[in-house]
């Protein structure tokens, strides 16, 4: 496996009870890269999230088979999954913002990794805060609930909670669909910051948001790879299949 290659995905077949969704694909993700996600609803891009950090496994029903390895290691082999799932971390379409304060949002997920000194929490909380673009908006309101915020900011407390992991790995999966374009913006140029400490995994079905983020785009459909290339062929005058043309033009999806 070249060292730049984060994940390596072969043969992944996924199928929920007797139907096939994700029809045997096999691709790599390169370290500190967007990667993008593009296609149409139910051409199983969450799916696919959900197998990288095997949260699929809360669906009884899904069967998984091909190999996934991050970093070299057989994701289906992972002893500690909850390690599994903090080095991937996953931001939802919709924020998820839990009752509490809007400090205790963040620190929720450290304290149970075992970190308690206030003063590493709060130079940890900080951080996150600074990195999703929040910071300024609620540094003298820590305390208060983090259910309060407004939708963009909920959302981007959301990823200021994923990065409380510190993930090698950041999963996108259309976070922008309930929230503003200037909030949209903010949170796209947090994402062009953060590539620089993790590799990103962009699930969008907006083309133009993948176009201006990624470095390479996977076109995913009904469960299979249209295409796969770099941003400048996919959203180029000629990419390698026609379907991919359509759907960036919006001529389908
Ligand atoms: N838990 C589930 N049980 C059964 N079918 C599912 C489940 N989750 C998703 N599917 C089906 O898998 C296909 C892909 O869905 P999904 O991964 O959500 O696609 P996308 O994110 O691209 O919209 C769809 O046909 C959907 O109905
Ligand atoms: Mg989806």
């Amino acid at each position: 496996m070249p060292a730049d290659t984060h994940v390596e995905v072969r043969d992944l077949r996924l199928a929920y009870g007797t139907k096939e969704v994700i029809h045997g694909i096999s691709f790599d993700i390169r370290r500190n890269e967007i990667f993008g996600v593009i296609g149409p609803a139910q051409s199983a891009k969450t799916s696919l999230l959900r197998c990288l950090n095997r949260t699929i496994e809360f669906s009884p029903e899904a069967r998984v088979s091909g190999s996934i390895h991050v970093d070299g290691e057989d994701v289906r082999q992972v002893k500690d999954l909850y390690g599994l799932r903090r080095k991937i971390g996953m931001v939802a379409p919709l924020p998820v913002g839990l009752p509490i304060s809007i400090y205790d949002n963040v620190a929720f997920a450290p304290r149970c990794a075992g970190l308690t000194r206030k003063g590493d929490l709060d130079d940890l909380v900080e951080q996150c805060l600074r990195q999703a673009a929040l910071w300024d908006e609620v540094k003298d309101r820590l305390n208060s609930l983090g259910t309060k915020l407004s939708g963009g900011q909920q959302q981007r407390l959301t990823i200021a909670r994923a990065l409380s992991h510190q993930p090698e790995i950041l999963c996108l999966d259309e976070f922008s669909i309930a929230i503003d374009p200037v909030t949209t913006m903010r949170i796209e140029d947090v994402l062009k910051e953060l590539r620089k400490d993790m590799t990103i995994i962009l699930v969008t079905n907006l083309t133009q948001q993948a176009r201006r983020l990624t470095d390479r785009t996977m076109f995913l459909w009904n469960g299979e790879i249209i295409e796969l290339d770099r941003n400048a062929v996919i959203f180029g005058d000629q990419p390698g299949d026609k379907r991919t043309y359509d759907y960036v033009m919006g001529i389908f999806g």
